[in-house]
């Protein structure tokens, strides 16, 4: 059962981002649905994830696939009813697991009543529900985020004869926050939700809520201030409820979204995560190291969430151009598996389905300072299909086993195809097969899972880096001192991992450690003790390890 005592429990928890279309389809029409994810959530249960995160469930006509909504008080109809959500939330509360919803805070569909209502007349009460100009001139220093498809921030309606202000599709038209029923609306559909039993949100495009003249129209101190507002109801209406943020920014930006721990409890760490990628190919932890010295320090119960992919593109936003560049050139290779600013790929085709490097990237994303956020059917290894349209491609059937469709559904016809070519294809990669072999990526990943939560330091620890000459191996601690009075004895860990496919040698400076007997917890070895001068280890290609110490 769910332990509602624990209000800091995200800090130990591990994500699991989970696409309900492509999960589990309980009613054979092809699509992926809430009774359909009920039925497997023993299955997430197994794995050790923590807390689910649900892609948006509301009615919408999917341009953006859900990040359009039409309708923030209900389900899509694909999906099921609101009663299958109480269900499906019972059923993960159940198992001792948590749920949170995405929440689209910054825009909605143009077909949502509301835009409907506001472009039928300028004296409409909902006209100024969104953001409107009689010219396109205005905010020019906004950038444009969805490049390949959107040439403005404003487009054209020939109802009002006005434009109306748009960050993404032009069939996402942005709320106007400066209105304050806007603001009002959006809380009490918060508070929808939360009292359907969901323990928070990932809030979409926070940056963006607000627009100033001579401004790039992002963080603006008018949205922290709207977020402090959010928080501060969450506070005192729902505790141990959390908000998470989508703000794909730079370290110092995002920072300011934990404000003095009264904004959101957790945000990603964007720009950590194509730098891991990036360490592969340049064998070695320079621009890791860089980011993380770059990385402010955040308030004590605040979090972030690493992520080695998601639903959308790798993006390759929070990078410079010419890293950029360099990633393209290495990562994306065929012009299609580029998209906007990004590469539309999953996780192992992008490491070349290398278990090494694999492990490698996970082993970081479970140890580095954060919650790790695990991407459906990343556990598995699965492939992608850069021909289909936007990033569909990275948001195929998930692969159970291999019966026809993958075990995901009896239809003739699905959402999309499942992957099956002969390497990434159902038949050879599927959840069954994984769990019945030992080696498998399944086994690795849960079981890297199970270690990292038996130490709370990784959720909870301080984080110093520990770097060797040699550039190739990246080392860090994690460390949790004991708390006063507390039964618990603290715990340190020295993570170490070599970032190429030769083996190398590091020496390291643990004369604080002198006597210590490292072990590694993942396999259990026992390391030599640490002596009075330099301590030389050896790693394998691609090694990485977890030593207690
Ligand atoms: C970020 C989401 O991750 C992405 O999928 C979506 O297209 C945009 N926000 C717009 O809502």
């Amino acid at each position: 059962m769910l332990n509602e005592h624990d209000l800091t429990w995200y800090k130990d928890a591990v994500f699991y981002e989970l696409y309900v279309r492509a999960f589990k389809d309980g009613n054979a029409d092809g699509h992926g649905d809430l009774p359909g994810l009920l039925s497997q959530l023993d299955y997430l249960q197994e794995l050790g994830v923590d807390c689910i995160w649900l892609l948006p469930i509301c009615p919408s006509p999917l341009v953006d696939d859900g990040y359009d909504v039409s309708d923030y008080r209900g389900v899509h109809e694909d999906y099921g009813t609101l009663d299958d959500f109480k269900a499906l939330v019972e059923g993960i509360h159940a198992r001792g697991m948590r749920v949170i919803i995405d929440i689209v805070v910054n825009h909605t569909s143009d077909q949502h009543p509301w835009f409907l209502q506001a472009r039928a007349s300028k004296d409409s009460p909902l006209h100024d529900w969104y953001v409107w100009s009689d010219t396109p001139e205005k905010y020019r220093e906004a950038r444009i985020i969805f490049k390949d498809t959107e040439s403005s921030n404003w487009a054209f309606d020939t109802l009002t004869g006005q434009y109306y202000w748009h960050r993404f599709y032009s069939q996402q038209p942005d709320l106007n926050y400066d209105n304050p029923a806007v603001q009002q609306e959006m809380l009490d559909i918060l508070d929808f939700w939360l009292a359907l039993g969901v323990d928070g949100f990932r809030v979409d495009a926070v940056p963006y809520l607000f627009e100033r003249e001579g401004s790039n129209c992002e963080n603006l101190p008018e949205t922290h201030q709207y977020v402090k507002r959010m928080r501060a109801h969450m506070d005192a209406n729902w505790p141990g409820r959390i908000m998470l943020a989508e703000a794909n920014q730079w370290p110092e930006d995002v920072r300011e979204y934990f404000g003095d721990g009264d904004e959101f409890h957790m945000a990603f760490h964007f720009p950590i995560m194509p730098r891991l990628y990036m360490a592969l190919k340049q064998g070695t932890r320079r621009s890791i190291v860089e980011i993380l010295q770059r990385t402010p320090g955040i308030p004590p119960l605040a979090q972030w969430c690493i992520f080695l992919r998601n639903h959308d593109e790798l993006t390759l936003e929070m990078v410079t151009e010419e890293e950029r560049q360099f990633m393209w050139e290495q990562y994306a290779p065929v012009p299609r598996m580029r998209l906007n600013l990004g590469i539309r790929r999953r996780l192992a085709p992008l490491l070349d389905d290398d278990p090494r490097r694999i492990r490698l990237l996970n082993a970081l994303l479970f140890t580095l300072p954060g919650s790790p956020v695990l991407y459906y059917g990343d556990e598995i290894g699965m492939g992608d299909d850069i021909w289909l349209h936007d990033r569909n491609g990275v948001r195929t059937p998930m692969q159970w086993d291999a019966s026809p469709n993958a075990g995901f559904s009896p239809a003739d016809r699905l959402y999309e195809p499942v992957i099956a070519d002969d390497v990434y294809g159902y038949q050879v990669r599927n959840v069954a097969q994984q769990r019945a072999d030992p080696a498998s990526l399944w086994h690795s990943t849960r079981h890297m899972l199970a270690v990292r939560k038996q130490h709370r330091a990784f959720g909870r620890g301080t984080f110093e880096l520990a770097l060797p000459e040699n550039e190739a191996v990246l080392g860090f601690w994690r460390a949790l001192e004991p708390e006063p009075g507390a039964a618990e004895d603290g715990e340190r860990f020295l993570i170490l991992v070599n970032l190429t496919d030769a083996p190398q040698r590091a020496a390291l400076d643990l004369a604080d450690w002198a006597g210590a007997q490292p072990l590694d917890v993942l396999n259990g070895e026992s390391w030599p003790a640490v002596g009075g001068s330099a301590y030389k280890v050896e790693l394998a290609p691609y090694a990485h390890h977890w030593l207690k110490f």
